[in-house]
């Protein structure tokens, strides 16, 4: 068996929404976890400086962990830089994470969609080429939260957050039209699952949450070759932050995550 990682890679830690189902299909594989925490967030940069930004942290990730595949478990990375990245590292196995747009239009009954995301995610070409390609039957309203990102960040640092802001943040996901209502809302930032309880708690009605960090995991395993022997490893998965020092609470988070913090 390879003993070769597999590469997470997110701006903070939604990615590790992805990384516990990876870890629940792959237990035999080792995990190295990065968070660009540096550069969060990427919901507010503009395009082509963060296409250059995440190939130039990628070129040096590939050459020092040489993984197996890296699994980019961020939307807004990833809609951007995947094809990019691929161009760049031809020989390199990627995982994107782009909005669950195909799933949510064959789910709705209403025909009325929402994505939830962060601005870069509303604003790329991907994402629009995906409504097209997937949902030109359905009325997708794209939705993008300046404050959620960072909101999941503390939550999961903090244990608290304010119920109210949840709710301002997701109320624009909600339509009514024509007697109909929107009925789905793709979670389309790996942050949000954090808060998925809190945004049902204050949705004005219940919807389908679609998370596809599942569905993720599975592609990145069915791109592997078969891990061999089974055995869990323990204690060998690294979580690395580029600013260099994250605090007590997400030192704390990542331990919790079964992660090592280096440095
Ligand atoms: N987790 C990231 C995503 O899936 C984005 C968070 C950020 O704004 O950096 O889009």
């Amino acid at each position: 068996m390879t003993d070769a990682p597999i590469l997470f890679f997110d701006s903070g830690i939604g990615g590790l929404t992805v990384l516990r189902e990876a870890r629940v299909l792959m237990p035999g594989r080792r995990f190295v976890y990065v968070a660009d925490d540096a550069a969060f967030p990427y919901g507010n940069w503009e395009e082509a400086a963060l296409q250059e930004h995440i190939a130039g942290v990628f070129g040096r990730l590939l050459e020092r962990h040489r993984p197996a595949i890296s699994v980019i478990a961020c939307n807004t990375a990833s809609t951007l830089a995947i094809a990019d990245l691929r161009q760049r590292f031809p020989k390199e196995l990627f995982v994107g994470t782009v909005p669950a747009i195909k799933p949510a239009a064959e789910r709705t009954r209403s025909g009325l969609v929402s994505v939830l995301a962060t601005p870069g995610t509303v604003k790329r070409q991907y994402t629009r080429d995906l409504i097209r390609q997937w949902a030109s039957k359905c009325h997708v309203r794209l939705v993008g939260s300046v404050n959620l990102a960072a909101l999941a960040e503390a939550y999961m640092r903090d244990g608290f957050v304010d119920e109210a802001v949840v709710k301002t943040e997701i109320t624009p996901c909600f339509m009514e039209r024509d007697g109909g209502r929107t009925d789905i809302v793709v979670l389309a930032c790996t942050h949000y699952p954090f808060l998925v309880n809190r945004m049902r708690k204050t949705a004005p009605w219940p919807v389908d949450w679609i998370d596809p960090a599942e569905a993720i995991a599975r592609r990145a395993l069915s791109l592997l070759p078969p891990d061999g022997v089974a055995e869990p490893s323990h204690g060998d998965d690294v979580a690395i932050f580029t600013s260099g020092r994250p605090n007590p609470a997400t030192r704390r988070l990542m331990h919790g995550f079964g992660l090592t913090v280096e440095g």
